[in-house]
């Protein structure tokens, strides 16, 4: 995506060094755009973590190369299968990290420690390239859902897309999942609105989803999260699209915290609820979301404090809770099949059920 005139992927390797890997520190969007440059393992496990990268298919990626740094340490086998598992570990609910680190080690464990370097860079930068167009081929499946709402239109009001957290540009290698759709609606001139939820307590949708629809110049709104329900209650909301850490085999989706809700008013307002997502967010192993899927527990302390800029442009953090209250952080929710409308994949859009993920993806059938 372009900002300010100039493309960027959301990582890349340093073209001056070959070897140092570049990521935002999303942590600091929106108000400065600063690039991180990683040359250890331990600081791309630290940013992810830290979630100073972010988004199932970005830590993905960014993991990848993590693998690749811990290489050029010591690519011996039992040092590569320690630091991979080390790296799988930095975040559990978003399946994507799981894959890229097996992806990587299944292409890595036959090549000989002296080849290994080399060979992890070039199959971290395929992991990238095919992230890029999966997102872009989502993009068109989305698109389709767009344009036909625009021709059943029967006023001029604009197409109100609500999403939660951030499936955007930022949050994959590019394009984005949820947000893919929404660049090629605006792009090709369709009026398309945003209702971005703010999604508590990291504020990804004001943060980073605002950003992201606002240099594109695509029309947004910010909403508290609990806006949602309300908007489509009153004809204000046309479709959800979100995007996923993890669909199962029935199609159940986790994703960030306060989509279920957005689920639950969509099934009883009849807005359609479409989830986007590449192949690599589904999990083959798991059928029942609800109980299989291990939800993120992030620190309390993000839920009790509160981080923004002053009038002066300095980054304050203040508290927002008694002192002595607890608070509790589950960083994802898992919505239910029955309540997605349904998935759109880089193979074309199919029902969250066995049947409709198996007749995209045949090739899985047991
Ligand atoms: O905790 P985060 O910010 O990594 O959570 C991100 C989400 O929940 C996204 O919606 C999801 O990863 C899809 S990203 C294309």
């Amino acid at each position: 995506m372009k900002i300010n005139g100039v493309s960027y992927r959301s990582v890349w390797v340093d073209p001056n060094d070959h070897r140092t890997v570049c990521i935002f520190d999303q942590t600091r969007l929106p108000f400065s755009l600063d690039i991180l440059h990683l040359t250890e393992c331990a600081q791309v496990a630290h940013a992810i973590t830290s979630m100073q990268v972010r988004g199932a298919p970005l830590i993905g990626a960014v993991a990848a190369y993590g693998l690749a740094l811990a290489l050029m340490k010591d690519a011996s086998d039992e040092a590569m299968e320690r630091d991979a598992a080390m790296l799988a570990s930095t975040r559990p609910t978003a399946i994507n990290l799981r894959w890229a680190i097996e992806r990587m080690l299944k292409y890595l464990r036959p090549v000989s420690p002296q080849k290994r370097v080399e060979a992890a860079y070039k199959e971290a930068a395929r992991i990238c390239d095919e992230d890029v167009a999966c997102n872009e081929a989502i993009g068109r499946h989305g698109l389709e859902l767009i344009r036909k709402l625009a021709a059943e239109r029967t006023s001029d009001r604009p197409i109100n897309i609500l999403t939660h957290c951030n499936a955007g540009w930022i949050a994959t290698v590019d394009w984005g999942t949820a947000l893919a759709p929404i660049y090629m609606a605006h792009d090709e001139g369709l009026p398309v609105h945003v209702w971005v939820d703010e999604t508590r307590p990291r504020n990804q949708g004001a943060g980073l989803t605002a950003w992201e629809l606002g240099s594109h110049g695509v029309p947004h709104t910010v909403i508290v999260d609990n806006a949602g329900g309300h908007l489509m209650q009153h004809g204000k909301v046309d479709i959800v699209i979100v995007g996923t850490d993890r669909v199962t085999t029935r199609g159940d989706v986790a994703n960030k915290i306060g989509t279920y809700l957005k689920a639950l008013a969509a099934h009883d307002n009849e807005v359609p609820f479409w989830v986007a997502l590449p192949s690599t967010t589904i999990d083959w192993q798991v059928e029942d979301g609800l109980h299989d899927i291990p939800i993120e527990e992030r620190s309390a302390t993000e839920v009790t404090m509160l981080t923004g800029q002053t009038a002066s442009g300095a980054m304050e953090t203040i508290r927002i809770t008694p002192p002595a209250s607890p608070a509790a952080n589950p960083a994802f929710d898992v919505t239910p099949a029955r309540l997605v409308t349904g998935l759109i994949t880089e193979r074309g859009r199919c029902k969250a059920t066995a049947e409709g993920l198996l007749s995209l993806f045949p090739e899985r059938q047991a």
